[in-house]
């Protein structure tokens, strides 16, 4: 599909778009040391007092989890909303206007719009809770400054796209449960009954212990943003994010994590060593910058238990989003659509669930999050949320070197992927050669650690 930033897509609704974006801001990468901070109390905890909301990051996600955030709870108010560009804003904002009309809800005026690389330090300022749904980079700088400042977090997975970024976002987690700080990582299938029945019973012994398991995350692939005249090398790789890893992370980090997440989660521990190959033979034209179009890769746990994990983005190929895991006594099958099932090896149902009428989870993440925020309630999403995204850098890690990479060894890399500078004329980390192509990691040569 084609998206040329013609608009903003939210659950198959649109926005509208104005190109204004405000020239460089820049910010010095590590500029933050959340230690030298003092602990200082939540913005605000319980009771019913208004909640201020900011949302950073107003893309189609970022619209979805604000719509939810004011459905989530009768006293917020979306006070604040900031964007690298100004369209991306303005096309959030009618959205939000047109579910919500200009009631009470939306208080978003023009000195509560921040546009540029560092409008999320003042953005975030002005709320009691903050939304974090820029591409996944940017994440550990927004995470950090938000902890540091004493607000509730709704963040959306990934929440990094390397190590350093990953050891930033575990710091600043502790940081987060010292100071009461709820944090949602939007890792949905925590909050999917199917999946929450499946995790329940999985832990009272219905499969035994699991052994081995397939994660999927197979399909077409995503959206792509074209080059556009005028538009310097950093607007570009900002706009076409998916396709650039310090963006992004590539896609078995981007959109797999969910998956390999649920497998961390039902084995409830983290692998200690990954092994893979990948490649990309579709996905080669100019705007499809540097990730591969498919990884696969075998993620072993300290048990013992192997789970094979498969990505892949090739159009016209086999479709397929889910995990299966094989314990010693049984197996489950779960995926998105609210279904689940364990059966036995003599072919026997033990559980199937078909929840036809569940919550939505992207709901359910936002009405957890403010009912524990009124209630005093801590949520502390942001260490799960950071070790699964580790897990698929690790197996990124894995795909790009051809190596078996160790879970030591990658999340004590200091190779940081980020650039040194944030600012619309600086050069982004990686650059296109004379024709327009980027430099694409090659397996046996691509130095990951
Ligand atoms: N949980 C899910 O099922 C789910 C679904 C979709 C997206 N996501 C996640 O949500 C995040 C956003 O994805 P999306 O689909 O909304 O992308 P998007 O491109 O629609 O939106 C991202 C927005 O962030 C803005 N942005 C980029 N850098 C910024 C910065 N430094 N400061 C402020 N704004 C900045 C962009 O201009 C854009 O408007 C990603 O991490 C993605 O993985 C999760």
């Amino acid at each position: 599909m084609k998206d040329r930033m013609k608009k903003i897509t939210v659950s198959g609704d649109t926005g509208k778009s104005r190109r204004d974006f405000c020239k460089s801001s820049a910010l010095l990468a590590g500029g933050f040391m959340m230690t030298q901070l003092p602990v200082q109390a939540s913005a605000f905890v319980e009771g019913s007092d208004k909640l201020k909301l900011a949302l950073i990051g107003c893309g189609g996600r970022g619209t979805g989890a604000a719509n939810q955030a004011l459905n989530a709870d009768e006293n917020v108010q979306l006070v604040a909303m900031a964007d690298a560009f100004r369209d991306r804003l303005d096309g959030s904002l009618s959205n939000l206007e047109s579910k919500f009309g200009k009631s009470k809800k939306i208080k978003v005026k023009e000195s509560g719009k921040f546009v540029g690389f560092d409008g999320y330090k003042q953005a975030i300022d002005m709320a009691d809770v903050v939304i974090l749904t820029t591409p996944p980079g940017f994440r550990p700088i927004h995470f950090e400054y938000a902890i540091n400042a004493g607000k509730h977090v709704f963040m959306e997975k990934p929440v990094a796209t390397d190590a350093p970024g990953i050891r930033r976002v575990l710091e600043a987690a502790k940081l987060a449960k010292e100071k009461k700080l709820n944090v949602v990582v939007g890792l949905q299938r925590h909050y999917q009954t199917s999946y929450r029945e499946i995790a329940k019973k999985i832990k009272e012994g219905a499969i035994g212990e699991i052994v081995s398991g397939q994660v999927y995350w197979n399909s077409d692939g995503v959206w792509v943003r074209e080059r556009q005249p005028g538009q310097t090398e950093m607007e570009y790789q900002m706009r076409n994010w998916y396709y650039f890893n310090w963006l992004c992370g590539d896609h078995i980090n981007e959109q797999h994590i969910h998956n390999i997440d649920v497998a961390n989660w039902f084995i409830g521990d983290y692998p200690v060593s990954a092994q893979g190959m990948g490649g990309r033979q579709v996905r080669n034209g100019k705007d499809h910058g540097e990730i591969f179009d498919h990884h696969f890769v075998e993620f072993t746990y300290p048990s013992g238990a192997v789970i094979a994990s498969q990505c892949r983005h090739q159009p016209g190929t086999m479709s397929r989003v889910q995990e299966v895991f094989q314990g010693t006594k049984g197996s489950v099958k779960t995926d998105s659509g609210n279904r689940g099932t364990i059966k036995d090896y003599s072919g026997g149902t033990i559980y199937n669930h078909r929840g036809r009428n569940d919550p939505n989870p992207y709901q359910v993440e936002h009405d957890e999050l403010f009912a524990s925020i009124r209630s005093g309630g801590v949520i502390s999403n942001a260490e799960y949320g950071a070790k699964s995204t580790m897990t698929a850098i690790l197996g990124r890690m894995a795909t790009y070197s051809g190596q078996v990479i160790t879970w030591d060894e990658a999340i004590n890399s200091k190779l940081s992927i980020m650039p040194e500078t944030y600012a619309w004329d600086a050069n982004p980390p990686v650059m296109p050669d004379e024709n327009g192509h980027y430099a694409i990691p090659v397996p046996g040569k691509t130095k990951v650690i």
